[in-house]
């Protein structure tokens, strides 16, 4: 990685995190004592799925709508999580008292098809129920990427059709998307612009992609990216707020002559571009008007989300 690079998931360094403990089906253990096998189908295969949630309060933000994506890409994929939304729940609660977490948390909860009784693909050698690992960390996003944005280069992969893997999948195997990511960084960017099928502007490699024109807030279809928590929580917050906003086909054009760019995701909420194939974004420094009232509302929701 280039020294100077930045990730959307760059956090506030945190002492606390070197000495964390790590939920693994049902046992809560030390960081450097937390293992899985190499027969896991996680491991081997990629084989799995997990989400990526902040508790703030004690509360889990959006844990219903984590819980619908998780539990219907389980579904699609035939992995029996073996427990419901209040397990999970139950789960989380105890690692986070555990950790003596309750503010300011990051967690990335994981399941795989489970260990797997031969080295090979067919998911039936799965036999002995899920894997469920729960890593959670103190987290608060840098505050430097909100005033210095972040850079994207567009890059060759794509993110498919429906038929080859589902981009709505949270799936362990992120290949697809480290490939742009490494083509991205290649390019001396900071992430990767990733195109749809048919060359609009589709998503980054990590996060949902917005552009701001005229006042507008435009985003893809939706039909090749993420199902982002986040992204649909702009879309719904922009409608509530009378911000125009538009999930339409755009192309590279449009997006160089974007006024504002910013992403979305649940680890950094909303997180300003400035450059985009070495083309600045905007005539701001930072985070534009339209970037920085989509942040404020999305605080608030945030914190009425997570209230008592
Ligand atoms: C490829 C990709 N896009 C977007 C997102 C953002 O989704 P969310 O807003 O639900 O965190 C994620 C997060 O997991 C992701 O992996």
């Amino acid at each position: 990685m280039k020294d100077n690079s930045n990730t959307t998931h760059d956090a506030e360094d945190d002492p606390r995190n070197k000495d964390i403990k790590i939920y693994i089906n049902g046992e809560i253990v030390p960081r450097n004592e937390a293992r899985v096998s190499v027969y896991d189908s996680g491991f081997m295969l990629g084989d799995g799925m997990w989400e990526g949630m902040r508790l703030y309060n004690c509360k889990w933000a959006f844990f219903d709508e984590h819980m619908d994506r998780l539990f219907d890409s389980c579904k699609a994929v035939s992995i029996d999580i073996g427990m419901d939304r209040a397990g999970i729940l139950d789960a989380l609660t105890r690692t986070a008292a555990a950790n003596d977490m309750t503010h300011d948390v990051h967690c990335r909860l994981m399941i795989t098809r489970g260990v797997k009784v031969k080295p090979f693909q067919h998911p039936a050698l799965s036999q002995s129920g899920p894997t469920i690992v729960i890593i959670m960390e103190h987290s608060k996003p840098a505050t430097h990427l909100q005033a210095k944005g972040i850079s994207l280069a567009t890059v060759p992969q794509v993110r498919g059709l429906p038929m080859s893997q589902d981009a709505k999948y949270n799936s362990h195997s992120k290949l697809n998307c480290i490939i742009a990511c490494l083509q991205a960084e290649q390019a001396g960017a900071d992430e990767a612009l990733m195109l749809d099928p048919h060359g609009f502007v589709n998503t980054t490699n990590a996060c949902n992609f917005f552009i701001v024109r005229k006042g507008e807030v435009w985003t893809s279809t939706g039909d090749y990216c993420m199902n982002g928590v986040t992204r649909q929580k702009v879309i719904d917050l922009c409608r509530a707020n009378n911000i125009p906003v538009y999930e339409k086909n755009y192309s590279l054009v449009d997006t160089y002559g974007a006024s504002e760019a910013f992403l979305t995701g649940t680890f950094g909420a909303q997180t300003p571009v400035s450059q985009i194939d070495g083309k600045k974004i905007g005539d701001h420094d930072g985070m534009g008007p339209v970037t920085a009232r989509i942040r404020e509302l999305y605080k608030e929701l945030v914190e009425r989300n997570t209230q008592g």
